[in-house]
């Protein structure tokens, strides 16, 4: 087994082939493209998140340079990658007050930008579904 990383600025290419999670969740890792697929979805998900002007307007103090990052990190470990996300989604997203209809449109970009990875339409979903089963800690 791979190392548990904590962040990813050591994560190569090839990282994810021994990383941690259920055997599933972690095939789902290595069919998104490992790293280099997790960091496309999160590029090409940034560019749509800042432009939807549902929901830009969250995100006008946000750094994007550490967003990214972060959300690299939490996509890598909660797809079975070798990453482990050490923040609180509850903790971040609580004082921004985000509604049900705001959490719609972030993972109807999501699934905009699924298109940029080779992942099969069922992988889509459960990609989805795992996203989706964070709404009680995102909506408030
Ligand atoms: C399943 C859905 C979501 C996931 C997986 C997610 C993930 C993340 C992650 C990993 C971070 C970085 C947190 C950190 O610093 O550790 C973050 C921050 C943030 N998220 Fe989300 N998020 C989701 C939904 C949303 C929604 C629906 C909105 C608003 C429409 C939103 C707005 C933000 C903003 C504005 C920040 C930056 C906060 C800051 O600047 O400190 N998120 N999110």
């Amino acid at each position: 087994m791979g190392a548990i990383l904590v962040g990813c600025p050591a994560c190569g290419a090839g990282a994810g082939t021994g990383g941690a999670g259920s055997p599933g969740a972690e095939g789902l890792f290595v069919r998104l493209g490992g790293m280099d697929g997790v960091r496309a979805l999160v590029d090409d998900l940034t560019s749509r998140l800042a432009a939807d002007e549902r929901i830009h307007h969250f995100f006008v103090k946000t750094d994007f340079r550490r967003f990214k990052g972060r959300l690299v990190v939490q996509l890598c470990a909660l797809t079975g990658g070798p990453c482990r996300y050490g923040g609180s989604m509850a903790g971040v997203h609580r004082r921004l007050r985000i509604k049900a209809q705001h959490f719609d449109a972030f993972l109807e970009d999501v699934a905009a930008s699924l298109t940029v990875v080779r992942l099969s339409a069922r992988d889509r979903v459960e990609l989805l579904k795992l996203l989706r089963a964070m709404k009680p800690e995102v909506v408030k």
